[in-house]
């Protein structure tokens, strides 16, 4: 295969797109891809501060690198979920994200089009929450204790994640928060919430989530517009070391289940998810799933002062046992 714009090697060739690229025009059309979707759906501005929440992944640490190399002043959140049995894949996640901190490899600018210069690119801070730490137990003790052993710890880990990034982004001012969730995430997920109707999950799933109310910050995926592959291959071209494992407890689950079967779909029909999950987006924007939208009222948690849909404790302060403030 051969790089559509010069001719040299390809290091990728997207079907979907009827488009093959060599490391430096694949480098550039990412970079362009992302400030476009970053405008089309009006994500952030120049002005503010960015969250990216890091988890030592190809898709978080590619975000980050781009955004910075965008001229976006962003910065990182690593949480610590504790998930070091049989192998440390907490441990080596931090590691990976101290690691491209520390590097310089989000300072290289491998391309002509890179906007800013190295020299004025945003110096990028790590903030690290420790859940152990910081709330007295790892996920898979916490997850143990409440579920009394059965199934995953998945859903405490989901929740205590989404807690904090907000918390943190909040806390410490940032306009927005940014996950690294790629295209065959989303599908993934659109699937899951198609296979049962799942409307009020379908009314609030999109690239960009306003931030509803007071103590919530907006939160946004420049990446949905990438296949997997695609970040992995930014990562390759810009030389960004990730942990390639990922995490032990979603091995076999559902999501992964969904990949697999949306996987052997886009190999017979490449394109088709990119196009189920555009044709949902526009199906969403002509307010198809507008009246499920939750009209809930929302409360102050009396712990901790975040929002939550019932009086009383959020359901993080409830699952944590938490009756005091922690910083
Ligand atoms: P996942 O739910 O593991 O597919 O991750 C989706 C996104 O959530 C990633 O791209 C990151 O932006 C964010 N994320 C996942 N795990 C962590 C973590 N331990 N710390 C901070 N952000 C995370
Ligand atoms: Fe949370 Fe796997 S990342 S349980
Ligand atoms: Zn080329
Ligand atoms: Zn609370």
């Amino acid at each position: 295969m051969r790089c559509k714009k010069c001719n040299t090697d390809a290091v990728i060739n997207m079907r979907h797109h009827r488009l093959a690229l060599c490391g430096t025009h694949y480098d550039e059309w990412v970079l362009a891809q992302t400030d476009r979707a970053i405008e089309k759906y009006k994500m952030f501005t120049h002005d503010e501060r960015i969250l990216v929440a890091v988890s030592g992944g190809k898709d978080s640490l590619s975000l980050w690198d781009a955004l910075l190399r965008l001229g976006y002043q962003a910065d990182g959140l690593y949480i610590g979920l504790g998930i070091n049995d049989p192998e440390p894949y907490s441990d080596v996640s931090l590691e990976k994200t101290r690691a491209f901190v520390a590097s310089d490899v989000w300072r290289v600018p491998t391309t002509e089009s890179d906007v800013t210069s190295p020299g004025t690119r945003h110096t990028p801070l790590l903030h690290v929450v420790d859940i152990e730490q910081t709330y007295g137990k790892t996920i898979p003790q916490i997850a143990r204790e409440k579920a009394r052993g059965q199934g995953r710890p998945c859903a405490a880990c989901g929740l205590t994640k989404r807690y904090v990034m907000n918390r943190i982004a909040h806390d410490k001012g940032y306009a927005v928060l940014a996950t690294g969730h790629n295209l065959d995430d989303e599908v993934a997920v659109l699937f899951q919430n198609t296979m049962r109707w799942q409307t009020g999950y379908l009314a609030r799933q999109a690239p960009v989530l306003p931030a509803s109310r007071e103590g919530l910050t907006r939160k946004v995926k420049p990446f949905v517009r990438f296949y997997e592959r695609e970040t992995a291959t930014y990562a390759l071209v810009r030389g960004i070391d990730y942990i390639y494992d990922e995490c032990p407890h979603a091995v076999g689950n559902l999501t992964n289940f969904y990949k697999t079967l949306l996987n052997q779909l886009e190999t017979e029909s490449p394109g088709s998810k990119l196009a189920y999950y555009l044709e949902f987006l526009r199906a969403r924007s002509e307010g198809l799933f507008e009246k499920f939208n939750p009209t809930t009222e929302l409360h102050d948690c009396e712990v901790c002062g975040q929002p939550t849909t019932a009086p009383g404790r959020c359901a993080f302060c409830r699952m944590w046992d938490v009756s005091a403030l922690v910083q």
